[in-house]
């Protein structure tokens, strides 16, 4: 675990204000005592996200996440605790206390990440062996690849055999242990280790650091299966969190970005002068990556491919990017199976127009229902215009619709009056239903807070992060409240661990923080910690409260203790030791 001292945490986060970071990202409005938005890390339309300044905390009651500044800029930016310290140090304008920075896993990525630059190099290398021609030959000529694309991208060959790559690293002084970590070797059941990408076409996948943090492979020989294997998901490569070509596309003077399926698409659009392509890694487009690239920009264009797959894929990146409130446009690439295909094959001028004729789903929607009715028929016609309005009432944007729904109302002469009042007929019942759906789901999430809270009721979990808020605002009242409560009180394991750990910290005299507990509990325990430290309606303020919230605690134990029927007749021997005790 990270250890900076908490002196450093401590001037670090007197300066990074919680308010002016947050800020930074999301528009907060004031109200009352606290400020707020609607949550950047989930999609909603009335804001649920807090801000506290009183603690330099923040919570969402949409999604339950919480925490302090450098949780906040963890979540936000997709950094690990110390990543997010060094961001904030560096917003800050302060040196990072070198010697007091003991990152294990720091120096295992970067030996990671020098096993993936001599790989790349290793691979990038064989490519210009005259030796393997044939490789080059495939990328030249079938695949009409420039040099220069060959070398922006550092394509490179993985030779047939099973042991070349690991060779050459172990000559580099790399250990196989490293090599399995960073996924270029395997192990056999025998223990034998050999390389994982043998006469595959490689793709460098480099981040937007600059650093490789894994590879695509292809097959050369078409009969291979899989077509392409991937890098697992390492210390220093998430395929969730990455995508092909953003450490280029994102320096693009183009206001939005291409997104394709494959590699290929974004090597072949890159060579054709689309500088803004990107792919995600050998899986569909996920919330991270959406995020990612609408953190640059929000103007999106889907180049799925145009098989049914595609059509699926691009979907599912439609409904992603409309969560966060993005609306992408659609390419149709007629008569190609992808934006590789289709710009070798019509070139870039027809590419950049299938760009500006990009349609967004909604209107690609709008535009099939036309098509597919006779509205000469009266029977067609009323289906049409059924299909049409349910269409509408789906779209969320209220200027949007109602431009398509002028449209809509002119060319069919009707009067707008009628469809408008049944369009918002259809919103309504879909309201009820969606209102349905969300009720079971909050009682889905009872049953599960329920599970977390070890079976311990309500009332005990409630007394028991009473205590803890109590004692974090108010550690003087360590001695009064310690001696008439014991740990062993604490029947909810989390609260225990947050207890006991607080306890540590108000003995050995440390500052009282909550990025101090990010040394305990990880990102959903810090949220937690934070809902409890900012939930005042909930949790009383005065001692004599927390010693009710103690007493009741306390019968409960007892209560338990002799509850004899399910114990072993050590426990029942213990239990009455400690009876003996307490009486004492
Ligand atoms: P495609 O099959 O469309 O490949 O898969 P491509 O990139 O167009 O390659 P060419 O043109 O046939 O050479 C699209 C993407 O899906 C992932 C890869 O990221 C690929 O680029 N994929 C595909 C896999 O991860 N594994 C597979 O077996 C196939
Ligand atoms: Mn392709």
């Amino acid at each position: 675990m990270v250890k900076l001292s908490g002196d450093f945490i401590f001037r670090l986060k007197s300066i990074c204000d919680i308010t002016s970071i947050v800020s930074n990202y999301v528009e907060l409005k004031n109200s009352g005592r606290t400020k707020k938005c609607c949550c950047p890390f989930h999609s909603e339309k009335t804001p649920s996200f807090v801000v506290f300044e009183d603690t330099q905390s923040f919570y969402c009651f949409g999604c339950s996440v919480g925490g302090d500044v450098i949780s906040f800029i963890e979540k936000i930016e997709n950094l690990d605790y110390l990543g997010s310290v060094k961001y904030l140090a560096k917003y800050a304008g302060l040196e990072l206390p070198n010697e007091d920075v003991q990152y294990e896993d720091s120096k295992k990525k970067e030996r990671i990440l020098n096993i993936n630059r001599e790989a790349a190099r290793y691979y990038f290398n064989n490519i210009r062996n005259p030796e393997n021609k044939q490789t080059l030959a495939y990328l030249l000529n079938k695949r009409l690849l420039k040099k220069s694309t060959i070398v922006k991208f550092g394509l490179g060959l993985a030779l047939p055999g099973w042991h070349n790559l690991k060779l050459y690293l172990k000559n580099k002084g790399f250990s196989y242990n490293e090599m399995l970590e960073a996924d270029l070797v395997l192990k056999s059941k025998n223990g034998n280790y050999y390389d994982k990408f043998r006469n595959r076409l490689i793709f460098p996948i480099i981040d937007i650091k600059g650093d490789v943090v894994g590879f695509g492979g292809r097959v050369l020989n078409e009969v291979d299966s899989p077509k392409y294997i991937n890098s697992a998901d390492s210390l220093v490569f998430k395929k969730k969190l990455g995508l092909f070509g953003l450490n280029f596309a994102k320096n693009s003077s183009f206001n939005g970005f291409v997104v394709c399926e494959g590699y290929m698409d974004v090597v072949s659009l890159f060579q054709h002068g689309f500088n803004m392509a990107v792919a995600s890694l050998g899986t569909a487009i996920s919330r991270e990556q959406v995020r990612l690239l609408c953190r640059y920009r929000k103007n999106i264009f889907l180049a799925y491919d145009m098989d049914s797959a595609g059509r699926m894929a691009s979907n599912r990146a439609d409904i992603l990017f409309n969560e966060v409130g993005v609306t992408p446009k659609i390419l149709n690439l007629n008569d190609a199976k992808d934006p590789d295909e289709y710009i070798n094959r019509f070139g870039a001028a027809s590419f950049k127009l299938a760009i500006n004729n990009a349609y967004s789903s909604e209107r690609l929607k709008l535009k099939s229902i036309i098509e597919k009715y006779n509205i000469a028929d009266v029977d067609e016609k009323k289906q049409y215009i059924d299909e049409y309005c349910a269409t509408l009432a789906d779209i969320k944007d209220p200027v949007k619709r109602d431009v398509y729904m002028s449209g809509f109302c002119a060319s069919l002469k009707i009067d707008k009056y009628v469809i408008s009042n049944y369009v918002k007929y259809l919103i309504n019942r879909k309201s009820k239903i969606n209102k349905k759906k969300y009720d079971s789901g909050v009682i889905v999430n009872i049953i599960k807070n329920r599970k977390e809270n070890d079976g311990v009721p309500n009332k005990f979990v409630r007394a028991q992060e009473g205590i803890i808020r109590y004692l974090y605002y108010n550690p003087d009242s360590f001695l009064a409240i310690s001696s008439v409560l014991d740990e062993k009180y604490f029947n909810v394991i989390w609260c225990k661990t947050v207890y006991n750990f607080l306890v540590k910290l108000i003995i050995s005299k440390e500052y009282i923080d909550i990025a101090a507990f990010h040394k305990v509990l990880d990102f959903n325990g810090i949220s937690r910690l934070c809902k409890i430290l900012n939930n005042k309606n909930i949790y009383n303020n005065s001692l004599d409260e927390v010693k009710d919230f103690i007493k009741i605690l306390r019968m409960e134990y007892e209560k338990k203790a002799e509850d004899i029927s399910t114990m072993t007749l050590e426990e029942i021997e213990k239990a009455r030791r400690e009876k003996a005790e307490l009486k004492r």
